[in-house]
Formats: structure tokens, C-alpha cells, sequence
């Protein structure tokens, strides 16, 4: 693994991550990717330490990709889903942190439907004088960090898979197209990309787009551009990031049929012809085939990069989790 000087005893937000964090990160799961393709695909960096999945909301691939990485690094796992827990008896979220805690849990990755519950358990943990790590698995519309990173990390390996780190997006035009107002992995990913010096033009109608959001591109490396049609975005883009129509998110009527939102902002083959002809296009999953994007283009594997962002996804967690444990082994 390569020498690193990392400090960061949570992982929460990516509002503050410094350009040589992104490629600290971005190295270490490049490493892990390499192990990761061997015949044994475990190494002992974690052994004895305890990873426990707070998931306090439904998930799919998150969930598996921290257990899957837990497993890869040789931790022992616990997985928590709260539909199943004592929650349903009336426990609260401290509670249960404690819970763990008291199992001698070292890391918590902890997902939930409020912005802020991974910040209000890394404080207690903090509080306590533990020496618990937390890692934002995706709160409320806040933050997804671990998906944001995967997603750089998928473009960079692609633009150079021995060498994957942000210099290599200078430059470049990526788009993200959909309902960025409900989605915390947007929010993660504006982060990420300004501070590569990439340009960055988000798409959607307006009441998935509200103006404000052009204040997160202030004072950063790269430039960040809003738009309310879908041609100026997809113009000349290098990389396209769909997003899902987060309906359990959405308070009111936002969208007159989804039928309508196919045709003026669904990514099809035919509107990808305004963009660089080796484009790329993106999703965090999970995917309402057929409205954010077509159902063909998501498996064409000539532009699709789904799969590989969850490949990639495995990797970069170990990346995560090693770098925030490793400091722990004994
Ligand atoms: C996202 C999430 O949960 O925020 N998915 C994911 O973690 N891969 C995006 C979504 O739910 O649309």
C-alpha cells in the first residue's frame, strides 16, 4: 500500500477533502484494485477490527460493497438493518451506536434517511474519548462521499489505469443530468469534480435545479455551471452522470409525467451524438430503467460505466476503510 500521511479520523463530508486526500484515496484503491484482481483477493491489513453496517435506510449496493470491502481487508462484519432491529422496540440511533460500541466496534458506516446521523454519532463517539471511526454512507439529500470518490475513481481509472489522480480531469466537461435538488450523491459529487478543475454543468428542469445550487461552485478549482435545458450540458461533455428521480424524496408533483421527463431529459443514444464521441455515461444506481436514461444505452457497454462504478465501488471502500483503520491495528 503506498506510504501516506492521512489524518482524517471520520469521513463525512467531502466539502473539505484536500486535492492530495482525493489522490491519496484515489492511489490506495488503485492498489487495492490490483489486489482485488489477484486469485486471492483477501489481504489481513484489518484483522481483528470490527466494521459494522448502520443502515438505518434500504440499500443495496452500498451496503454490500462496505461488507464486501470489510471482508477483502479481513475485519469481522456486522451488518444492522433497522426494519429488523430493536429500533422497532423503540431504541434510538445513540442507543444502538452504543450498542456496537460496546461489542468493540472500530469502524461504524453508518446510512441514514436525516442529513447529519453519521455527524451526531462521530460527535458522541468523539465525546466519549472512543477511538470509533465513521463513514457517511449516504444522510438524507446531504452527502454520499464513499460514492462520489468511486465515481472519480472509475473516470480516472479510465483515463489512466496505472496512474488514477485529479490532474487527469483538468479540463475535461462532465454533466450531471436529473433530480440533483434530492440527491446527496450530487451534492458529493460537485464537491468532487470542482476541485479537479474540471468544468461541471448540471442539468434538470428547474424544480429539480434550484439557482442556489451555483453557490456551491464559489471559490473552487473548477468551474461549476447550471443549466435548465439539457443541450448546453450535454455539448462537447466527456463524461454524462445520470441520476435517479428520487420520488420517495419528492414532497409534491415536480414533474408533469415521467413520459415528458424521458423525452426532454431521459440520456438516450441520440441526444449522446451532442457530446465527445468517445463519452462516457455514469449512474449511481439504483436505475428507473427508461426515464433518467434507456434502457439500452444502460447496457451498451460502449458507453456505459455502471458496472465498473460498482466494481470500482469495492476498491475504493477498502481504500476508505483502510485508511481510516489501519491506524487502529495493533
Ligand atoms: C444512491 C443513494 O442511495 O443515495 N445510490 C447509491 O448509494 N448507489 C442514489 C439513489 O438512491 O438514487
Amino acid at each position: 500500500m503506498p506510504s501516506t500521511n492521512w489524518t482524517r479520523h471520520h469521513i463525512l463530508s467531502l466539502a473539505d477533502f484536500t486535492p492530495a486526500e482525493y489522490d491519496t484515496v484515489l492511489q490506495t484503491a488503485g492498489s487495492f484494485q490490483e489486489v482485488l484482481s489477484r486469485r486471492t483477493k483477501k489481504v489481513p491489513t484489518l484483522q481483528g477490527q470490527v466494521v459494522a453496517n448502520l443502515f438505518f435506510e434500504p440499500s443495496t449496493r452500498t451496503r454490500s460493497s462496505f461488507e464486501l470491502a470489510a471482508k477483502r481487508l479481513s475485519a469481522d462484519t456486522l451488518n444492522f438493518a433497522s426494519a429488523t432491529s430493536s429500533m422497532t422496540k423503540g431504541e434510538t440511533i445513540l442507543d444502538t451506536a452504543k450498542t456496537y460500541l460496546a461489542m468493540g466496534t472500530d469502524i461504524m458506516v453508518v446510512r441514514h434517511k436525516e442529513a447529519g446521523v453519521p455527524h451526531v454519532i462521530a460527535q458522541e463517539m468523539d465525546r466519549l474519548g472512543v477511538k470509533v471511526s465513521v463513514l457517511n454512507a449516504g444522510d438524507g439529500q446531504h452527502e454520499h462521499p464513499s460514492q462520489a470518490l468511486l465515481d472519480l475513481f472509475t473516470i480516472c481509472t479510465l483515463l489512466d489505469p496505472d496512474h488514477p489522480h485529479l490532474e487527469l480531469l483538468k479540463d475535461k466537461k462532465i454533466a450531471i443530468v436529473g433530480d440533483i435538488l434530492h440527491s446527496r450523491v450530487a451534492r458529493s459529487n460537485i464537491w468532487s469534480f470542482t476541485a479537479t478543475g474540471a468544468e461541471l454543468h448540471l442539468a434538470a428542469p428547474p424544480t429539480l435545479l434550484p439557482k442556489l445550487f451555483a453557490d456551491y461552485g464559489k471559490d473552487r478549482p473548477g468551474k461549476l455551471f447550471l443549466h435548465w435545458q439539457l443541450e448546453p450540458a450535454l455539448q462537447d461533455a466527456d463524461f454524462v452522470m445520470t441520476l435517479r428521480l428520487q420520488k420517495e424524496r419528492m414532497s409534491a408533483n415536480l414533474l408533469p409525467s415521467l413520459r415528458e421527463y424521458h423525452q426532454i431529459f431521459g440520456i438516450t443514444r441520440s441526444k449522446l451524438q451532442l457530446c465527445k464521441p468517445n463519452v462516457k455515461v455514469l449512474h449511481p444506481g439504483p436505475v428507473n430503467r427508461g426515464v433518467e436514461i434507456s434502457s439500452d444505452l444502460m447496457d451498451d457497454p460502449e458507453f456505459s460505466l455502471i458496472q465498473t462504478q460498482v466494481t470500482s465501488g469495492v476498491a475504493v471502500r477498502m481504500a476508505l476503510l483502510y485508511l481510516i483503520g489501519s491506524g487502529k491495528v495493533t
